[in-house]
């Protein structure tokens, strides 16, 4: 784990092994001796340029990093999250293992020192976990030099938060024969007995009980047994109307069941579980930051495999809520759990709900790995949502999700059919969960295009995001019950 300090000596007389300054676009930097480079048109201050100077006069720290950060203006703290990650990867890659980051005068708030902590942290996380050499890097101290008022707290606060990400990242890179839905189940305990949660896990004979037909359906094909995990958070002054429910699918591997997937690729699908695995990673942070209102996660877990019990495309399921559902597509299984999910966190009391699920390749076709897909059945239910995301420089788009979508996932045979004809996949899938939300006031999030980067960003290595973990963690704490 990385240690995160703050100080407030002048720059000149930190010492550590690299210096991380943001330059920036038109304003030409009187200091170490960068106005020449700027003349010499070596440094522009685009966003992420990076200039490594060595023995700076004047200067304690034995490297100094010029770390490009566009226009002023547009300098957020989104922006200075994105370029402590970049300034930090570009450093650990020279092996620089104790480095320090000044804040800019004009963008030096506790937000700024968050995001700079949370971007130098996530900047660090590598998914090469199982990998034997010996030539792993990582930083090991990151102190934010700066004099705000709340510094200190917000950098303790930007730490948490970002190591309760890397924590969605290292369970949603974990591969199936590892983190088998009880092993998530096992995981969701840990973390909730060392962060002071309640967790309690829900066996498929009392998933009977309550007669989840639905996910069932889609675990019986597995030789591994399903889990429904529930978190609970409450805090200690109750009495809030609110009751906020986390719902995440947890898929911890998708074959596509007997609608089986094409072999190219499928081992991505080890990934299937990240929304799940970011409602865990929330909790833990929210446990920590201890918002107003009382937070429960749902996670369904299942694997999805064309086992000789596999259900079959025509099979007819009930879910929970009372529909019955006609499975046309073993592959659309994610809908299915989060059917039941979704109906038993209403029935537990919850009064809204965000899901986060690697629900549709759709998704993937209509906003690329830029966007997560945002779908709601309530217009102030969004703009929360959508408000703690752009906070969180986690980038989200709302989609549509009229009635007139529900036509096509009509069924002779059943009250709905899994899945709709080939266009508006994302829509329909979203329809589908919004018949088990009903008039509960509701979010869905698609992160199949953003839970996980095929490509390395200059901040961020290839691999599991932990998208959505920060709006969550907001969502939670802003909510003033
Ligand atoms: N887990 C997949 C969706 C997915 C695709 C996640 C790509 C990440 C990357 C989901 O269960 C699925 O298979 N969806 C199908 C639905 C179809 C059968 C209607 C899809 O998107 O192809
Ligand atoms: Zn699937
Ligand atoms: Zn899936």
């Amino acid at each position: 784990m990385m240690q995160t300090t703050t100080r407030t000596t002048s720059f000149e007389q930190i010492k550590s092994e690299a210096l991380i300054v943001p330059v920036f676009e038109g304003r030409k930097d009187p200091r170490f001796g960068a106005a020449d480079l700027f003349d010499a048109g070596e440094i522009a201050g685009k966003p992420l340029e990076m200039t490594l100077l060595h023995h700076v006069p004047g200067v304690a720290a034995i490297r100094v990093l010029l770390a490009g950060a566009g226009k002023p203006e547009k300098f957020d703290a989104a922006e200075a999250r994105k370029l402590a990650g970049a300034a930090i990867r570009h450093l650990k890659a020279k092996s620089v293992k104790e480095i320090a980051f000044v804040l800019d005068a004009e963008h030096s708030g506790p937000d700024y020192a968050s995001a700079v902590v949370e971007g130098a942290i996530l900047g660090d996380y590598e998914p090469d976990r199982y990998k034997t050499g010996d030539d792993k890097k990582s930083v090991a101290s990151f102190t934010v030099v700066g004099d705000a008022a709340g510094l200190a707290e917000a950098v303790a606060t930007g730490s948490l938060i970002a190591e309760a990400q890397n924590y969605a990242r290292d369970l949603a890179n974990e591969p199936a024969n590892r983190l088998t839905p009880l092993k998530v189940a096992e995981a969701a305990r840990q973390t909730a007995s060392a962060y002071g949660l309640e967790c309690e896990v829900l066996e498929r004979d009392q998933m009977a009980s309550l007669g989840m037909g639905a996910l069932l359906g889609v675990a019986q094909g597995s030789a591994e047994p399903p889990a429904l995990i529930v978190m609970r958070y409450r805090p200690e002054a109750a009495a809030a109307p609110v009751h906020l429910g986390l719902v995440g699918k947890g898929v911890t591997f998708d074959t596509g069941g007997i609608s089986i997937k094409p072999a190219e690729g499928m081992e991505k699908m080890k990934y299937d579980m990240a929304g799940g695995a970011a409602m865990i990673g929330a909790m833990r942070a929210i446990a920590q930051l201890k918002p107003a209102i009382p937070v429960t996660a749902f996670i369904p877990c299942v694997e999805n495999m064309p086992g000789s019990r596999a259900q079959r495309p025509g099979d007819i399921v009930n879910a929970m809520s009372g529909k019955s559902i006609e499975v046309i597509n073993t592959d659309a299984e994610g809908r299915l759990i989060l059917a039941d999910a979704l109906a038993y966190a209403r029935k537990q009391g919850c009064t809204h709900l965000v899901d986060a699920a690697t629900l549709t390749g759709a998704i993937v076709v209509a906003l690329a790995h830029i966007n997560v897909g945002l779908f709601a059945n309530n217009d102030a239910m969004r703009d929360r949502v959508l408000a703690a995301a752009k906070a969180e420089g986690e980038r989200m788009w709302p989609m549509p999700l009229e009635d007139e979508y529900k036509e096509y996932l009509k069924s002779p045979f059943a009250d709905l059919a899994n899945v709709g004809p080939r266009w508006g996949g994302a829509v329909t899938a979203a329809m589908f969960l919004k018949e088990f939300a009903e008039d509960t006031p509701w979010v869905h999030l698609d992160i199949a295009g953003t839970a996980w980067l095929d490509d390395s960003k200059p901040y961020l290595a290839k691999g599991p995001t932990g998208v959505p973990v920060r709006t969550l963690v907001r969502l939670a704490t802003d909510w003033k019950g």
